[in-house]
């Protein structure tokens, strides 16, 4: 069956709708009559246009029996992004294999149209051909009438090729179309260059080459390999420019979830990590779907993690003004809490949440700050039936070594006296104890140790760790914990218990960070950003300030551990990560507390 391009679609259409144009449905694989393919509208198109070989890769690819591999929960989502040649198409094919999604690469859609001398195609043509990226209206509606039809629905879809433009981007997000994953493939640019001028399509399989990177099979194929209109030198260079004029615009759409590779690997190198990552995500939302209620009795929406981490939107800004304003510590409140109900969503039971914005920092320490941010998530797991026992750790020693930290000093009484709310939480599903063995009861669901730290002269791990044994499998979060050597009266480091406390800290897995980022040994300006929320990368940003005296944190690097100073330093200077590190430089930022 030969398939018509989206715009004789739309002129066919017995019943136009503008919404939902007819377009083509799922087909069946013809080596399974039961394997349900999902089908890329534009491969449909290249069958019968004959001029169109990237399309025909795409078309082929799809013959071959797909392994399927969806979820049972909501199917996957993906944007793949990078600069042209950056290998968005190469890594389709392969994902598309892999997952069964359905590929939407405008590109193809586009040359489908043009193959065909469609009104769409003739309009289109003068744009691709002079390297420009082709008016939106046309693209937003061949990419939401294909993205709206039931395979892209039922099997997940792959988005290649779009959005482009910062417009386009708010298109989806106006019809709350967003991903699970933004892939972006870096690629130096002298890369792109040769990749593109370089590239040759096989009209006949649809079968991407290059004339040194994948040479062609045999000298018949190599006979009746053509080039792209775009592919010339002088239209790459173009397509680059406006690729990065538009980049960054889009990324500030998708940070939350933006995934960056380094696309400048073989294709397969390249392909694992980007198997890897959709793995993951997939993961997430089939075990967000079936875990549901499971994990503690705490009952979270279907794809409660993704959906939530997509409405991040970004590091606040003014944060060096203090006191902070209501909205940045409900924001920081807020990002928390997400991070650690994904983590004991997902059966974590030891958790560290470490977040440094400048009100808790110990030089201005706001006890209140953290005294709500410790109310918002007992009160939020309160609210779904779990007994929490809120802890902050009494005075230890006896006698005259007797002695708490001073920053806790008050604070269980500030707890105690603090607003839980209208329905009587306190004293039931939000108790108030101390750190210790003898503080955990049966009935105790979750516990949240509130900065435990060691006093002058005593080293509260001992009973930090009675009181994890006697927890058993339930949660233990520690919010801002500060296991790290005290200097005694004496100026001396205090080292008790040092091996016993690091050991003890690193068995907790971090579940929250956030750090500002400054040159060494000063607060101000702030340089940047560290954050990582469960189970995201560690995202680095730069904050930079825009000419309408306004400022803005751009993400520079996501890594999968907590980075190194080298690796902070490299990001910050665009050092490529696997080039041997300078020994020095002005770029000394933030030392030990990285570590
Ligand atoms: P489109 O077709 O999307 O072009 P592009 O984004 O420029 O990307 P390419 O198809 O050139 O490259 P690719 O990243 O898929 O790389 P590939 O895998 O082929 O769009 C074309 C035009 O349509 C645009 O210019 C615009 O006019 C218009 N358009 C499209 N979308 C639009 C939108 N949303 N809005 C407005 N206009 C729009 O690989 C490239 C080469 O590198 C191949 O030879 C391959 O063999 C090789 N290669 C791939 N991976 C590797 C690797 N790992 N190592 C070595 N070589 C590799």
């Amino acid at each position: 069956m030969l398939h018509a391009p989206l715009s004789s679609v739309h002129r066919n259409s017995a019943s136009p709708s503008p919404s939902l144009p007819r377009l083509s449905t799922p087909s069946l694989c013809p080596s399974s009559p039961s394997c349900v393919r999902p089908t890329c509208l534009r491969s449909r198109h290249v069958l019968s246009f004959s001029v169109s070989p990237k399309t025909h890769l795409r078309a082929k690819s799809k013959s071959v029996g797909l392994k399927v591999n969806c979820s049972a929960g909501e199917p996957l989502k993906v944007m793949i992004s990078g600069a042209p040649a950056s290998g968005k198409g190469t890594q389709c094919e392969l994902i598309v294999k892999k997952f069964g999604l359905v590929h939407i690469s405008t590109g193809d859609l586009l040359r489908a149209e043009v193959s065909a001398g469609t009104d769409i195609g003739n309009k289109a043509k003068e744009f691709m051909n002079a390297g420009k990226l082709v008016p939106d209206e046309i693209v937003t509606a061949m990419v939401t009438a294909r993205l709206s039809l039931p395979d892209a629905q039922e099997k997940g879809w792959l988005l290649d090729g779009y959005p482009r433009s910062y417009a386009q981007a708010q298109s989806l997000e106006e019809r709350k179309i967003r991903p699970d994953i933004y892939i972006v493939l870096d690629v130096p640019d002298e890369i792109l260059i040769d990749r593109c001028v370089g590239r040759r399509l096989d009209p006949v399989t649809g079968k991407i080459y290059h004339i040194k990177n994948f040479p062609p099979e045999t000298e018949e194929i190599k006979a009746r390999l053509v080039t792209r209109p775009d592919d010339t030198e002088e239209k790459v260079k173009s397509r680059l420019e406006i690729y990065k004029q538009n980049a960054q615009a889009i990324l500030s759409t998708y940070l939350s979830v933006m995934n960056k590779i380094d696309g400048n690997r073989p294709k397969d190198v390249v392909f694992s990590e980007v198997d890897s990552l959709l793995s993951r995500v997939q993961n997430d939302k089939a075990k967000t779907t079936k875990l549901e209620n499971t994990v503690y009795g705490i009952s979270l929406p279907s794809n409660w993690a993704t959906k939530k981490e997509g409405k991040w939107r970004g590091i606040p800004t003014r944060l060096n003004n203090i006191p902070h304003s209501r909205e940045i510590r409900t924001y920081f409140y807020d990002d928390v809490l997400q991070a650690t109900q994904r983590a004991i969503y997902d059966g974590k039971t030891r958790l560290k949440v470490e977040i440094n914005i400048p009100e808790l920092n110990p030089d201005v320490y706001r006890i209140g700050t953290l005294m709500e941010l410790v109310r918002v998530i007992a009160l939020s797991f309160a609210d779904d039936g779990k007994r929490v026992k809120v802890c902050v750790q009494g005075s230890m020693g006896e006698g005259a070594l007797a002695g708490m930290p001073l920053q806790l000093a008050g604070t269980r009484k500030i707890l105690e006296f603090m607003d839980w709310g209208d329905h009587g939480a306190l004293g039931t599903f939000v108790k108030i104890g101390s750190i210790g063995a003898k503080e955990v009861d049966e009935q105790d669901d979750i516990f949240i140790l509130v900065a435990p730290q060691n006093a002058v002269g005593n080293c509260i791990i001992d009973d930090l760790r009675g009181m994890t044994e006697s927890a058993g499998m339930r949660p233990v979060i520690l919010i801002n914990p500060r296991l790290k050597d005290l200097p005694g009266s004496s100026g001396i480091m205090q080292t008790m218990g040092r091996d016993k406390r690091l050991e003890y800290a690193a068995s907790f897995e971090n579940c929250y960070f956030f750090r500002l980022l400054y040159f060494a040994g000063t607060q101000y300006p702030i340089m940047g950003a560290l954050r990582m929320s469960y189970p995201y990368p560690y995202e680095l940003y730069k904050r930079v300030d825009q000419p309408s005296k306004k400022e803005e944190y751009i993400l520079l690097s996501t890594f999968d551990g907590r980075p190194s100073i080298d690796e902070v330093n490299d990001a910050f200077i665009g050092k490529p990560r696997n080039q041997v590190k300078n020994t020095s430089g002005i770029w000394g930022f933030l030392s030990s507390i990285l570590q």
